[in-house]
């Protein structure tokens, strides 16, 4: 039996305001309500007032954590900020986060694997846990995407949302109710180059520095070829989800929830239904939230622990994968 080094102690998540609805984007660029609906199952998502930055979101996010931890700013070890929509390219979002919580001199760093970054987060803190060198990791997974969004490309405009979920991980213990060991049981995390131009922000670093021209050509926003990820966001998905169930030695039917990336709703279900898995067991919010790329996963892990859904003993499986490209897929039992 696997014994797991580290253990869940707190969630939470932070969504903004403002609900921008498919409605909504009819007016903006030419679409419809029913091709997004359709392609995606995204009904509306949320958006960040001006003012609002990634830090105060990830910072929302975190005390919600921290507070369902037991835990003060003070007992962090170490953050992780899993994001690619950071306030400002230095220093790093993560001390912003560590300032706004008050939370000392802990090692505070960010994490650019897209929407695979909460899993990498979660992967590289357990890793710490296990040797026994942190006891407290916060993780946090958050994006302000609508800010780096070319809101006149239908392609890109209509999928993304803004969030953040955060974790607390902390030394693993305690056992369910038939003596299986709660904790993270396995993660695996994975990323491949050759498709890294299928999905960027091409301007605004060392290959384009920020020019007035490069503003006008929208190169500082995302650019995505949606097919090419799609394709692969399936492949991998269930790949990543099946080895981090092999190290662990159970099966898809032992799982009982799926908590997957949510990038599309099509993608989700070949996904699952590859695994074997039942649509009743996969746990969705893209028609609420949209693709919120590294808060994906803990915003709906988060929401589905409050609403008592997923339960103490429950086993979770998570999974994603985004730009870089970067997946991974992670054992949790609750
Ligand atoms: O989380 C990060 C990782 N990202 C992903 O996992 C995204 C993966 N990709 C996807 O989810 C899908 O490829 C999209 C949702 C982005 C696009 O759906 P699709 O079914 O692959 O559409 P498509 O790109 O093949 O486009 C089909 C048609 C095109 O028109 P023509 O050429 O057939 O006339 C597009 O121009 O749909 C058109 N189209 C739209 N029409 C109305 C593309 N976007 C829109 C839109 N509204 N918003």
């Amino acid at each position: 039996m696997i014994t797991p080094a580290s253990r869940i102690l707190g969630t939470g998540h932070y969504l903004p305001s403002i609900v921008r609805t498919n409605a909504d984007l009819e007016k903006m660029v030419d679409t419809s309500d029913q091709w997004i609906i359709d392609r995606t199952g995204i009904r509306e998502r949320r958006i960040a007032p001006e003012g609002v930055v990634t830090s105060d979101m990830a910072t929302a996010a975190a005390k919600q954590a921290l507070e369902a931890a037991e835990l003060k700013a003070s007992d962090l070890d170490m953050i992780i900020v899993g994001t690619v929509t950071p306030d400002m390219p230095m220093p790093a979002t993560a001390v912003f986060v560590q300032q706004k919580l008050g939370a000392g001199s802990c090692p505070a760093f960010d994490l650019s694997a897209a929407c695979a970054g909460f899993i990498f987060g979660m992967s590289i803190a357990d890793q710490f846990i296990r040797s026994g060198v942190m006891k407290n990791v916060l993780v946090v997974g958050v994006e302000l995407l609508s800010r780096v969004i070319n809101w006149e490309d239908r392609t890109t405009c209509v999928l993304f949302g803004d969030g953040a979920g955060a974790v607390i991980l902390g030394p693993a213990g305690g056992a369910t109710h038939d003596g299986k060991p709660r904790g993270l049981l396995s993660t695996k995390i994975q990323s491949d180059g050759l498709l890294a131009q299928s999905l960027m922000i091409p301007g605004g670093g060392s290959v384009a520095p920020m020019t007035t021209e490069l503003i006008e050509q929208k190169k500082n926003k995302v650019h995505m070829r949606g097919q090419d990820i799609f394709k692969v966001a399936v492949k991998n998905l269930y790949s990543a989800t099946k080895e981090a169930l092999d190290m662990t030695g159970m099966t898809a039917e032992q799982v009982d929830w799926i908590c997957p990336h949510q990038a599309n709703l099509r993608i989700i279900d070949f996904a699952a239904t590859r695994l074997g898995v039942p649509k009743e067991k996969v746990l969705i919010n893209i028609d609420r939230v949209g693709n919120t790329s590294s808060a994906s996963i803990p915003i709906l892990l988060d929401e589905n622990l409050r609403s008592g859904k997923i339960r103490t003993g429950d086993t979770v499986a998570m999974c994603a994968l985004g730009a870089g490209i970067s997946w991974g897929g992670a054992i949790v039992r609750i």
